[in-house]
């Protein structure tokens, strides 16, 4: 099956077989860079990354991946274009994509991906937008894979701010590939409902499951894998913290929830996380609140069965897999 010249601008997008190439694609290249295997398969093309919002492991993971494929990368920061100052999306996606080969776009709404696309004559990646974080889900479900040989039936519980691009797309992903999800959170922190429905009706074709379970301690029981994300994301107000804190608190994960799960369990964060104090905001946060870590306790977070540095290494895997196979 060709992926060649396909957008990758959410997961809602692909069928669940495409999703699984992706993913032996990522496993092969991941093999080979371990093994010292060069794969410059797409020599002399040319990149662009557009980052509306700031990044470690993204950029980092499309620059890695297209030296590693042969390619040229240009990265355009917050400030270093005309990008929805001076010059519209539409006529951005005309310009670059008789530059480029590829674009890809961090930012806001998933409308302004979704245009930049429409516009655009090369494949239009999503870094990063408000509603959808698609190349995340591909590196967590590689390191499930990883670890557990399987994705169908992994019961996989999210504790947290549901409503997120994290917590959209493994809603979406969960459903594409028949895992067992669980959102754990109060009910205004579940996904839009319309999503829900969308996403109840892929889960039954593909032998998945759905489930909202707001009592932490009955949602945990028995899951594989717990999966959380910060409480703020990227573009919210800094007067929301108050409020999460005080409504998400009863979902931080701690080892008292991971001592309810399934023998072997393992913990996820897309990260970056708020574990501990030892960041700028972490600090002025935990001060102000009289806390010492957010979403996972810092135990939790070194902890044996955290495999968080392992998905951050599979986001480089998975967004290689991604260009190679979409461009054209
Ligand atoms: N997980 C993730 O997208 O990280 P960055 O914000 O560092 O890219
Ligand atoms: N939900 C987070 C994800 C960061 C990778 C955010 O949007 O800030």
């Amino acid at each position: 099956m060709s992926l060649v010249g396909r957008d990758f601008l959410k997961l809602l997008d692909f069928t669940p077989e495409e999703i699984q190439e992706l993913l032996d694609l990522a496993i092969q290249f991941k093999k080979e860079k371990k093994e010292g295997v060069a794969h410059r398969i797409k020599e002399g093309k040319n990149i662009v990354l557009i980052f509306e919002k700031p990044s470690t492991r993204t950029r980092c993971s499309f620059e890695v991946a297209a030296y590693d494929l042969g390619m040229h990368v240009t990265y355009l920061d917050p400030q270093g274009s005309q990008i929805g100052g001076k010059e519209s999306i539409a006529d951005t996606a005309r310009v670059l994509s008789g530059i480029y080969d590829g674009i890809e776009y961090r930012g806001y709404g998933q409308d302004i991906v979704e245009e930049l696309a429409a516009f655009s004559s090369v494949p239009v990646w999503n870094g990063l937008t408000t509603e959808f974080h698609p190349t995340q889900i591909l590196a967590d479900f590689m390191t499930i894979r990883e670890h557990f040989r399987r994705l169908k039936g992994i019961r996989l519980v999210y504790m947290g701010d549901a409503r997120n691009n994290v917590g959209n797309s493994l809603l979406v992903g969960s459903a594409k590939m028949g895992l067992d999800f669980t959102v754990c959170a109060p009910e205004k922190y579940f996904p839009d409902a319309s999503l829900v429905e969308k996403c109840r009706e892929i889960a039954n074709e593909n032998g998945g499951v759905i489930k909202f379970i707001s009592d932490p301690d009955v949602a945990v029981i028995d899951a594989d894998v717990i999966y959380t994300d910060v409480w703020v994301s990227m573009g919210e107000p800094s007067e929301v913290w108050e409020e999460r804190i005080s409504e998400l608190s009863p979902y931080r994960v701690t080892s008292e929830i991971m001592s309810k799960t399934a023998p072997g369990a393992i913990f996820m964060h897309c990260l970056p996380s708020f574990h501990d104090l030892n960041t700028s905001i972490g600090k002025k946060i935990g001060e102000m609140y009289g806390i010492d870590c957010m979403e996972v306790t810092n135990e939790v977070f070194e902890s044996a069965c955290s495999l968080v540095f392992q998905q951050a290494e599979n986001r480089m895997h998975t967004i290689k897999a991604i260009m190679a196979s979409t461009l054209l």
